[in-house]
């Protein structure tokens, strides 16, 4: 199976997931990317079974309307039942580096409301040690030099994304050489710390709650490792 493949088989699982734990009062949260649009394409005939979703992103909204999906703003809703979402990196405690296609902060935002958060993502994202896939950081615009020295300092090699501007408004920095990141809970608290930083794409304080990895051997299931490596 090719990667496309995989993302597909992937969704699928994630669907049949899914539908074994909505109701029709369910809110469902959907992320953004490649993974997540698998996703949203394939529950779009199911969408009688949930109530509405809550998106991650602009275009995540954009693509659940043109299914006929229903749209909620977060601030309407007091629970979602669960996220699902794509990573670009994964480790066996199912901490993830997120944000390649920049919707970080609106992702890391609805994980803290979901009753779970379900990741998703073919082989090619399972990694022994965070930080071979540079690590975004969303950052208001005028922090964007202080953070970068800031950034150095911490051993990273931060890149300007230009020509993007996130669904905030803000700039995305990505952060090379970070390779292997040791305590990602730890790196991620202090790159919070830094002012002008508004998320950073480690989600290690709050992992996936369940992980589904499309592999060529078919979908294995990884819930979080509780041993440090
Ligand atoms: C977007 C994300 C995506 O989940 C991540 O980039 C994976 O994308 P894809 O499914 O296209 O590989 O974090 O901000």
């Amino acid at each position: 199976m090719d990667q496309n493949q995989l993302k597909q088989t992937v969704a699928q699982a994630a669907v049949d997931y899914v539908l074994g734990k909505v109701d029709a009062d369910s809110i469902v949260g959907i992320g953004t990317g490649s993974t997540a649009n698998c996703f949203i394409d394939l529950i779009a005939k199911h969408k009688h079974l949930f109530l509405a979703t809550i998106a991650s992103s602009e275009g995540s909204a954009e693509r659940l309307r043109s299914h006929g999906i229903p749209v909620y703003e977060l601030n309407a809703v007091s629970e979602v039942t669960i996220y699902v979402d794509g990573a670009d990196e994964a480790n066996a405690r199912l901490e993830l580096i997120k944000g390649g296609g920049a919707a970080l902060t609106r992702e890391k935002i609805v994980t803290a409301v979901a009753n779970e958060f379900v990741c998703i993502a073919d082989e090619s994202k399972w990694v022994s040690h965070l930080g071979g896939f540079p690590l975004p950081i969303e950052v208001i615009p005028m922090a964007r030099s202080y953070v970068a020295r800031e950034l150095v300092k911490l051993g990273g090699d931060p890149v300007w994304r230009e020509n993007v501007v996130t669904d905030n408004g803000n700039i995305i920095l990505d952060v090379h050489h970070l390779h292997p990141i040791g305590s990602a809970c730890e790196l991620e608290e202090k790159i919070n710390h830094i002012t002008g930083v508004v998320t950073n794409g480690l989600f290690a304080l709050k992992p996936a709650d369940v992980l589904f990895l499309a592999t060529q051997q078919g979908i294995i299931t990884h819930y979080p490792a509780t041993q440090r490596f």
